[in-house]
């Protein structure tokens, strides 16, 4: 039989586990207008962010890199950038719409970065690090609609931003 202690506990509990839940929620309310109805699906959502992948969510599950720099891939992906990254990218760390580049390729790995930047909407919906960044930038990426071979040209772009030679 519980005593009136246990119960107590267990009443804490559910409040903690209550306040957890509806801090989520509210923190992810921007961008994430389906199924919030019930508790269960709300838990479900969590769950199932909470493990997303360090490659993200896409078709690149594994990618090799050299050591050493492809600087002809890297020339393409500076003329990709020149073109249709750099109104919202700075090569910094200042942001201006996006995130600044510098220092991206150590904090993301590259299928991540191949993964977001070929399949952006997908990421937004449901990557959880994709969508912490969104909470502090306000705006979704557009999708650049590159192609595989562009977006790999970019990543070699980037690594040349972070010194790799
Ligand atoms: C209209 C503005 C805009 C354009 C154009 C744009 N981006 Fe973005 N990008 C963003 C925003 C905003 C974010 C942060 C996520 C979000 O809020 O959607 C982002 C995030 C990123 C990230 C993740 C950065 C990090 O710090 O993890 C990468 C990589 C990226 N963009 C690549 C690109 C590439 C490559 C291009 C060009 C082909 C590009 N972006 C063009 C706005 C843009």
């Amino acid at each position: 039989m519980p005593s009136i202690f246990n119960s107590t506990i267990l009443f804490m509990k559910k409040i903690l586990v209550i306040a957890a839940l509806l801090g989520l929620t509210f923190a992810c309310s921007n961008n994430r207008s389906e199924k919030k109805e019930n508790p269960e699906g709300d838990q479900a959502a969590i769950v199932d962010s909470a493990s997303s992948p360090a490659e993200g969510v896409g078709k690149f599950k594994h990618i090799d890199l050299a050591a050493n720099l492809d600087k002809k891939m890297a020339d393409g992906g500076k003329t990709i950038y020149d073109l249709k990254c750099s109104g919202c990218h700075k090569l910094t760390t200042e942001k201006l719409v996006g995130p600044g580049w510098k220092g991206v390729t150590q904090r993301r790995k590259p299928e991540w970065i191949m993964n977001f930047v070929t399949n952006t909407d997908e990421m937004l919906n449901k990557d959880t690090s994709a969508q912490a960044m969104l909470e502090i930038c306000m705006v979704k990426m557009p999708n650049q609609n590159l192609s595989d071979e562009d977006a790999r040209k970019m990543l070699e772009f980037m690594r040349e931003n972070d010194g790799i030679k």
